[in-house]
């Protein structure tokens, strides 16, 4: 169904198609504006301005609605595993048994590394944030399939995808053991995807590690919840690198690096931190909630507020629940969760937080989980990558199947210096 708007420019009429979606939503199309009227728009942080279509997930942030094509995410979490949702996102379904297990056999048979990557490693201080190696190891990744970067050959593309999925969660793990000076452990085949992921950070060359059912549960639950969330920052910076027909390593790396920042992926690392600190310096959290409003304090309370969701983020409300029942069946009394909800119930009842609608989002409580699970703070964004690996492929794969092909450029209004001379050193001031 589409209708028409209109915009009125010095006096002449646009008509704008309007285009509708699946699920109700609208939007005026102005990809001719500029041709006809010699207008652009202009919407800083693209908070009313759609980059796409897409049929991968919907979210309605008023109502606190996720859902990966079409299936809501607090069901995948209860009744999914990572590797089945990471196929939905990217093929479209469910996979019926028999994609299911050729699909987890593809993830399990290429989940070791070239052995000439685990000597970058080396090269890394220990200190180095797991971020900075996993951003630039998956761009290498690039290095060692050279006959195939075709963005545009779907036999290449095929060839990559699962190959990138496995071996991302072995540079994850090989990172954390490089911190620790351990050995690397390398994946056994014969494992699920987070049973080995589990088994390559935690196990040791001196003993059989013990796969827990618990932890590999939450971790399933942490990396499904993770897996996508349609146009954000890292997600739109993988379609734009992506749309310069950029190869799929190179256009992950680049989201990796996108989803490191604070104000987005990073914020778990920060809430984690921010928490340890309110512990640590006895800070009262009447005080926390006063910083967080004094916009001279360079102070936020991280974990909180949604470009999207002005409601509270599904994802932390089953995050939540999770911390809970982790803590409780590993007898757990982690008191960063108890000071996570203090903080929560203070600011849900603060006219602040109502007013701009800021709720607890996907990160406030993540970082309890990853923490009971053994997970140290600088590798929780590293995390969020592995669990965010599926839907940025997936949109990857969209916008060269379902775009235009144009590469992204936006345009911008020029607000510098009018023509002027080139002054001669001796005549400048
Ligand atoms: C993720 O986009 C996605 O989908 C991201 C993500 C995903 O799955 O990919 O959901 C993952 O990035 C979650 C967000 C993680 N980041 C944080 O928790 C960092 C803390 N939150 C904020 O920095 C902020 O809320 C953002 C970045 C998340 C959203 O920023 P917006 O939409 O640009 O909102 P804004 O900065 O314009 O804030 C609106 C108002 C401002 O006050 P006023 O100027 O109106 O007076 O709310 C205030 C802000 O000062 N505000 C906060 C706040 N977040 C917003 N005040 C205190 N603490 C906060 N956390």
């Amino acid at each position: 169904m589409s209708d028409q708007g209109e915009i009125i420019l010095e006096g002449k009429s646009y008509k704008l198609p309007v285009i509708e979606g699946s699920e109700k939503e609208k939007a005026v199309d102005i990809s001719k504006l500029r041709q006809d009227s010699g207008y652009i728009t202009i919407d800083s942080g693209y908070g009313n301005t759609g980059a796409c279509k897409s049929a991968i997930t919907f979210i309605d942030g008023d109502k606190g609605i996720l859902r990966y094509r079409g299936i809501p995410i607090e069901v995948l979490a209860e009744k999914s595993d990572f590797v089945e949702t990471s196929y939905l996102l990217m093929y479209g379904n469910l996979p019926n048994r028999a994609q299911r297990e050729e699909f987890r056999n593809q993830l399990s048979g290429h989940s070791m590394i070239h052995e000439g990557m685990i000597k970058f490693f080396d090269g890394y201080p220990t200190t180095a944030h797991p971020m900075a190696t996993l951003s630039s190891m998956v761009c290498s990744l690039s290095a060692y399939y050279p006959e195939h970067l075709d963005p545009k050959d779907k036999t290449h593309v095929n060839h990559l995808v699962p190959r990138l999925l496995a071996k991302m969660k072995t540079i994850a793990a090989y990172s954390y053991k490089k911190a620790k000076g351990q050995p690397v452990i390398y994946p056994k085949t014969d494992l699920d995807y987070c049973s080995n992921f589990l088994r390559m950070m935690f196990g040791t060359p001196a003993e059989e590690y013990k796969i827990d059912p618990l932890m590999v549960k939450a971790l399933n639950v942490l990396l499904i919840l993770h897996a996508d969330h349609e146009q954000n920052c890292s997600t739109s910076t993988v379609r734009l690198v992506g749309s310069s027909d950029a190869n799929l390593f190179a256009s992950v790396a680049a989201g990796i690096c996108a989803l490191w920042g604070p104000k987005h992926g990073g914020a778990n690392q920060e809430v984690v931190e921010m928490l340890q600190l309110i512990e640590r310096e006895k800070i009262p959290v009447k005080e926390i909630i006063r910083r967080a409003k004094d916009k001279n304090s360079g102070f936020r309370l991280m974990g909180f507020g949604h470009r999207v969701y002005k409601n509270f983020d599904p994802r932390a409300r089953v995050i939540k629940v999770y911390s809970d029942k982790l803590l409780a069946n590993m007898g757990i009394k982690d008191p960063l969760l108890d000071i996570a909800k203090e903080l929560e119930e203070a600011a849900l009842q603060d006219d602040f937080f109502k007013e701009r609608k800021l709720y607890p989002n996907v990160d406030f409580y993540s970082g309890v989980i990853y923490r009971a699970m053994g997970i140290p703070t600088d590798m929780f964004t590293v995390m969020f990558a592995l669990g965010r690996l599926p839907g940025w492929i997936a949109h990857w794969m969209e916008m060269h199947s379902e775009g235009d092909g144009r590469i992204g450029r936006p345009r911008q209004i020029y607000s510098g210096e009018t023509e002027r001379p080139y002054v001669p050193m001796d005549q400048r001031k």
